[in-house]
Formats: structure tokens, sequence, C-alpha cells
């Protein structure tokens, strides 16, 4: 097989004259911590060994030209103050970043970029992200601008807010952004302070589980969710001044004023508190080397965001519970926004063949379709690609 960067590189020499840098950008896991990141909660993700590959030159024209390889489309415009939604999302996607540039007062000269990628796209595995915070590491460094690593996360983020219009979290753009091979990085998503916890690829292997359901409530819910965790807030603060997010809520306060907050409202809320507490107990389990007991946080994770926060589906509760009965499964859980997409399993070493042959058995004999299944390694975040070393 033709490595994927010579082709892109083979791409960008039929569209365009000059030499490019080469910028790869991953997609994302999240082991523990669901719905937190909003919250101003923990979360426990990491960046993965599937990414977009960008190759990109100034082309001192006013102009952006951008090849999508894998969609085989192109998209041209002049460099301007504000840009029109273009329609194509993956336009949206790298306009929204542009403008953040700019909107940091820092110029965006004419450039070109041709990208391709093996994110599966709405796996709910970031592809957007990967995408967002390519384009900005890429303008980096093209212009100089002089980003950290940290503002290129948040202009990203912003550029999904304000541009793409979905209120996410920075959970996906830091992580993606942020990677380190072989480490989760647990998140402090109020301080944006992380720190880097060793997973044990000797003793486990990842398996993602795509339902290849597509997650078309996804965004609405989610907004439903963020408003229902702010009135949970609004509530509280009556009592506790000090109370900003969900995060400064403990299971007691939350518990005592659990009547003068609608059922749900309440329900979400526990689902929030609790949640950002087993990131905590998570990360100590790793920190002991309890991979058992980790696992066993995933499922609790699981049964929280399909009881109490209401964001899984069928296809997804199913692929848990399969593994509930699978003892070289560690823990399995749902991942990501919800409504679809993959859960996270934690395999213990050596049994990957026997547990995906039995997942898609059990899955087909009761849902008559087909799941996915990608075997992921933790990798670096974004960064400048070398194309002698990927495919
Ligand atoms: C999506 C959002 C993230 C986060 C997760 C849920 O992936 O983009 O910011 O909120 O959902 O944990």
């Amino acid at each position: 097989m033709k490595k994927r960067s010579e082709n892109i590189l083979r791409l960008f020499k039929k569209h365009f004259s000059d030499e490019p840098v080469l910028v790869q950008s991953p997609g994302r896991i999240n082991l523990i911590g669901e719905h937190t990141d909003y919250n101003d909660g923990f979360v426990l993700p990491a960046a993965i060994d599937k990414n977009i590959l960008f190759a990109m030159a100034p082309n001192g024209i006013d102009k952006i030209r951008l090849v999508s390889a894998d969609m085989d489309q192109t998209y041209e415009t002049g460099i301007a103050d504000h840009y029109q939604n273009a329609g194509q999302s993956w336009v949206n996607y790298i306009l929204g970043v542009v403008e953040q540039v700019q909107k940091k007062g820092k110029p965006v000269r004419g450039f070109d970029c041709v990208f391709g990628g093996n994110i599966p796209i709405g796996a709910g595995l970031s592809s957007s992200a990967a995408l967002e915070g390519g384009v900005l590491f890429g303008l980096n460094e093209l212009f100089r601008l002089d980003f950290s690593l940290l503002e290129i996360a948040l202009m990203a983020q912003a550029a999904e807010n304000q541009f793409v219009g979905v209120q996410c979290g920075i959970m996906d753009q830091f992580a993606s952004i942020h990677g380190k091979e072989g480490h989760a990085l647990k998140l402090d998503c109020r301080t944006l302070d992380f720190s880097l916890y060793p997973v044990k690829t000797d003793i486990v292997d990842i398996l993602l589980c795509d339902t290849k359901v597509h997650r078309e409530l996804a965004t609405s819910e989610y907004n439903v969710r963020r408003s229902q965790c702010e009135q949970g807030v609004k509530t509280l603060q009556k009592h506790e001044s000090g109370i900003q997010k969900l995060r400064d809520v403990s299971h007691e306060l939350l518990e005592f004023h659990k009547q003068e907050m609608a059922e749900i409202v309440y329900r979400r809320c526990r689902f929030v508190v609790n949640e950002n507490q087993r990131v905590l107990n998570a990360c100590d389990d790793l920190e002991s080397g309890n991979i058992e007991s980790f696992g066993q946080r995933m499922y609790e994770s699981h049964y929280g965001l399909r009881d109490e926060y209401e964001v899984s589906c069928r296809e997804l509760d199913l692929l848990v519970e399969i593994t509930e009965n699978l003892d070289s499964v560690l823990g399995a859980r749902m991942m990501g926004g919800g409504f679809g997409g993959c859960t996270i399993n934690l395999v213990k070493k050596g049994n990957m063949q026997e547990i995906k042959e039995t997942i898609a058995g059990i899955y087909r004999t009761n849902l008559n379709s087909d799941v996915e299944f990608y075997e992921v390694n933790i990798s670096e975040g974004t960064g400048l690609a070398d194309p002698g070393e990927l495919i």
C-alpha cells in the first residue's frame, strides 16, 4: 500500500507548487470522564494512532486553496475578515480556525492545504478536532504566529463553538493537540492543567467497537444536557455563592437540595458529580496499577451515562452488555457525546481476536448489523510529521 504521506505530497505537487510542511493531527479516545468538561470537571482522554495528515505552504497570493484528498473536493476563497458558512462541513472547520487567528489580531496570508486522514468520521473519535488543530498548528508554523499549544487548543474549540455552532467543551481539541505516546492526560478543564498517566499496554489493549449509528441527536441533546447542568447550578447557587459549575458541587450538597430541582435535572447533576469523582478515583487506580478497579469504573460510567444522563442508545448498551460476561474485557463504556459512535474496551493482552469474534457474533444475532472494530494505540498529539515515517 502506498504511504498516505506520499499520496498527500503527490496531490500537493499536482495542485500547487511550493514545498509544503507536513503536519499530523490525531483523533482521540476518552478513558473516563464523559460530559464533565463543560462542567469544569476532569477528563482522561488520549490521542490515538489514527490521524489527519496536512501538506501546507504559503502561496504568496491572498487566497485559501484547499484540497480534501478523501472527499476528492477542492475549495478556494480569498482572505477576508469574515467567512460565510461554506456548506461543506470540512471547509467550515478550516475557515473557522482561520477566523480565530484573525480575531487574535494576527494576519493570515494566502496558503494552500491538502489533507487526508484515517480517523473514521462520525464515530466520536474527534476527526473535527483533529482537523481544526492540524490546520492551526500548520498556520502557526507557516506564518510564525507564535501561538502556544494551549492557545491552539482554545482557538480550535472557539472555532467549533462560534463558526461551526457546536457548544463542545475543551476535551477533544486539548487531547488531540497535547497527546503523549503511551499516556492518558488527566485534564482539569477549569485550570487546563494536565498530568500524564502511563497506560499499561503490556497488560491491556484498547479496542473500539463502532456501532456506525449516526449521532443525529448528538448536537441538540448535547445542548439540552448543558442547560440542564446549568439549571442545577442555578438552584444550588442560591445556597452557596461560590458555586460556578457542577465541579464545585459535592454529592452531599446535591442530595440535600434535590427536592428543589426537577427530577431530571437532579439526575443529570448526580451523574456529573459522580463521574467527576470517578475520574479522580480512576487516576488513583492507574497510579497504583489496579487496572481491574479502573475497568469497573468504566462500567459504572457507562451505567450512569445510560440511566442518569441518558445519552446512550441500544446499540452501545448491547456492546457494553456483551462484555460484562467476558473475563478478558476489564472495562467497557460508551465514549464521547453519545447517541451512537463507539464503545471503548480494555482487553487483556492476547485475547483480541477471540473478543472481536464473540462481540461481532452476538451483535449480529441481536441487531442484524455489523459492528466495526478499531484497535488503537495511544500516540503523540499534533505536530510536524516526518514523511519517511508515516503510513
Ligand atoms: C463531545 C464534546 C466534548 C465532550 C464530550 C462528552 O465529544 O466535543 O467536549 O463534552 O462530547 O464528554
